[in-house]
């Protein structure tokens, strides 16, 4: 498998751990990605790191310039991308804390520019989507935890919901019917654009705290950069365990 890249999310701008060898600024015909591009080294492999939300976190995810980001990382030859996110729990085995690698997505987004197609001037392509992460993938990051024994979700939806805001307890409900067990607002188009693209995708879900209604606290910021800040170090273990078993560059 091709060359790998790490999108950080909440709580990821930076890669703890990574030996960076370079950042470079790059163009693509969709505009600017959300930071420079982070060339490094992650167990003695060659990776790609880019910061979803820029360096200072300010970019919230329905300003995300998705199809910069996506093809900013096709462009410097990436071929698998795992993508970090800070994710509310709506299932009951989806507990704050509670790390899992979604087999599935609900789009519930809107307004966003989702796909590469409306520019290209290609004829009008339709992409299958029927699993939207990489099998492949999937596996290695779930074999990565095995190896450095973090328990880990196999397997779940995640509902794409628009942000800014957090839920409703309703639409939380509602969800809940529809089957999502987690629910975030950046796997779209994140994943779709990345299969347009012919490039591996997959999602390393974390969970920040219980969606609404799901506890009987209001969300608060404290309590999520507290969860992710408990969770960056087995992330970053992980992470660490997935590289080391790509080949040596
Ligand atoms: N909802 C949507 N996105 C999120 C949440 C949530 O509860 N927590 C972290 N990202």
């Amino acid at each position: 498998m091709g060359h790998l890249a790490i999108i950080g999310g909440s709580g990821f701008a930076n890669m703890a751990g990574l030996e960076i060898n370079a950042s470079y600024a790059v163009e693509t015909d969709y505009g600017r990605p959300s930071a420079q591009l982070i060339q490094g080294r992650l167990a003695g492999r060659e990776l790609v790191f880019l910061p979803r939300h820029g360096t200072e976190h300010g970019i919230a995810p329905h300003q995300i310039n998705y199809r910069a980001n996506i093809q900013a990382l096709h462009n410097a030859g990436v071929e698998q991308i795992v993508a970090l996110a800070a994710v509310g729990g709506i299932a009951e085995d989806c507990a704050p804390l509670t790390l899992c690698v979604p087999d599935q997505l609900i789009d519930y987004t809107h307004g966003r520019d989702n796909s590469f197609h409306d520019l290209d001037g290609a004829a009008v392509t339709h992409i299958d989507f029927s699993f939207p992460y990489s099998a492949s993938l999937r596996i290695q990051l779930l074999e990565a935890a095995q190896g450095v024994s973090l328990a880990i979700r196999d397997g779940g939806t995640y509902g794409v919901t628009q942000g800014p805001r957090l839920e409703t307890i309703a639409e939380i409900s509602r969800m809940q019917r529809d089957g999502c067990d987690l629910v975030g607002m950046t796997a779209m188009p994140e994943a779709a654009l990345a299969r347009e693209r012919g490039i591996h995708y997959a999602t390393l879900a974390f969970v920040v705290n219980w969606a609404a209604g799901k506890s009987e606290d209001l969300i608060g910021m404290d309590q999520i950069n507290a969860n992710v800040d408990h969770c960056s170090a087995d992330i970053q273990r992980l992470l660490v365990s997935l590289a080391s078993r790509l080949p040596s560059s």
